[in-house]
């Protein structure tokens, strides 16, 4: 998880320091806190303002000036980070490095480190399969540095070939994997999560459904797994990549999500209904595509089978968590789903907004239990999905979560 990580990014010399502005923007929506270090041929490519206003945080480029004007000191800063990641990393900052030089900020930063080292690197695929750079290397990785990409494509010089640098999304993915999970509790549990809107068929070619993009359920099926719960993810119609290292039942209508969800509640320890289920479904599916027809068209619904009251009314349920997707009075309603329903936990968020809620990279949650309430502000649904899993270790393991 990289909520709350430190993270100390050096920027080196390249075309590709300008990927390193949009991994700051990343790293900072995954939660991270992040520092930048410059060299001095890094801000010849962008300005240090850019890396300034994205981290939040002053830009730090020469030794003297860290050491002379700014509380930090060069030997704090190293202190300070949890994670050194040098990206873009040339040919050159990598050479420094694994000599042991230490005539720039960057390097020097690199000798008092003591926190994990990655470097992804970028530079012209001949720079980089010259045996004088394999070499540093091989000795860098004996050194323990851990390395991310390069990756095989074209390159600014009009050359194809191994030395670009991996896409910032990648190197954060990368970053937030290596960097381990710190939720204690959820570990070999198994986790049952449903995600993404269902589909109610209402003829061979119409069907009715909402605007769930599954982003919020996907995020929360991540973060268990990544807390190292065995997570079987339930999931209607969506566009996204399945997560890796989870079970994946793909299913269209309520009728379908009901039967995946209940065929697994009673042998999993903690189910969390993320997905918005349709209420109701029409009484009859038209076997042949409803015609055109003049004055008004009547169907007919009848109510689905709410499959959070159904799981939480097994004789031996898991820890079940609800979500809540409110467009008025959302503490009121997310309380009386969480007794109706008999949950052990609701987390709501409000729905048809500018920010947040369906179909967006982010939200915000105001999460319910017996006893308790925790409100998370708008964040990016992966780093959101991180705290709600964190949360939910803790309420599951506390013993008055009856
Ligand atoms: O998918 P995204 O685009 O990322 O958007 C995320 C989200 C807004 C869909 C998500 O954060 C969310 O709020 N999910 C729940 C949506 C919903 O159906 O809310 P509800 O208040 O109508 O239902 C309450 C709870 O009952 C939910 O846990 C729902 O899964 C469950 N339910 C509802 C009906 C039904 N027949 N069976 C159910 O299990």
């Amino acid at each position: 998880m990289m909520i709350d990580k430190r993270v100390l990014l050096g920027v080196s010399g390249g075309i590709a320091a300008y990927k390193a502005a949009e991994l700051v923007r990343l790293l900072r929506a995954q939660g991270a806190e992040v520092r930048v270090v410059m060299t001095e041929s890094a801000v010849q490519f962008v300005s240090p303002l850019t890396f300034q206003a994205l981290s939040g945080n002053p830009v730090y480029i020469s030794l003297t000036e860290v050491d002379a004007g700014n509380a930090m000191g060069h030997i704090n800063l190293a202190r300070w980070a949890d994670v050194l990641l040098i990206a873009p990393a040339t040919a050159n900052i990598m050479a420094k490095i694994a000599h042991g030089l230490a005539d720039d900020l960057l390097s020097t930063l690199y000798l008092a480190a003591t926190c994990p080292v990655y470097v992804a690197p970028a530079m012209n695929q001949a720079m980089w399969s010259k045996p004088v750079t394999q070499e540093n290397i091989a000795k860098l990785r004996q050194h323990g540095v851990g390395f991310i990409g390069p990756e095989q494509g074209s390159q600014a010089c009009g050359e194809i070939g191994l030395g670009r640098m991996s896409e910032p999304a990648d190197i954060c993915a990368y970053l937030d994997a290596s960097t381990g999970s710190e939720v204690q509790g959820l570990q070999g549990l198994r986790i049952l999560v449903s995600a993404g809107p269902t589909r109610e068929p209402l003829d061979p070619v119409r069907y009715l459904t909402n605007r769930s993009s599954g982003k919020m359920g996907y995020a929360v099926a991540n973060a268990a797994i990544r807390a190292g719960a065995h997570v079987t993810l339930v999931s209607g119609p969506v566009a996204l990549p399945p997560p890796v290292g989870c079970e994946l039942i793909n299913v269209e209508t309520a009728g379908q999500m009901y039967e995946a969800v209940m065929s697994r509640a009673t042998v999993c320890h903690v189910y969390i209904g993320t997905a918005a289920v349709a209420d109701y479904s029409p009484v009859v599916v038209q076997a042949e595509k409803i015609k055109k027809q003049d004055g008004l068209l009547s169907i007919s619904f009848q109510k689905n089978k709410d499959i959070l009251a159904a799981v939480a009314g097994l004789d031996a349920p898991p820890f079940t968590v609800g979500f809540a997707a409110e467009t008025d009075a959302l503490e009121q309603y997310a309380r009386g789903k969480l007794e109706q329903k008999n949950l052990d936990m609701i987390a709501a968020n409000w729905v048809g907004r500018e920010q947040g809620g369906f179909d967006s990279e982010q939200n915000a949650l105001h999460v319910f239990w017996r006893g308790g309430e925790k409100k998370f502000p708008l964040m990016e649904k992966s780093a959101l999905a991180g705290h709600l899993i964190e949360l939910i270790a803790q309420r599951f393991q506390s013993a008055d979560r009856a």
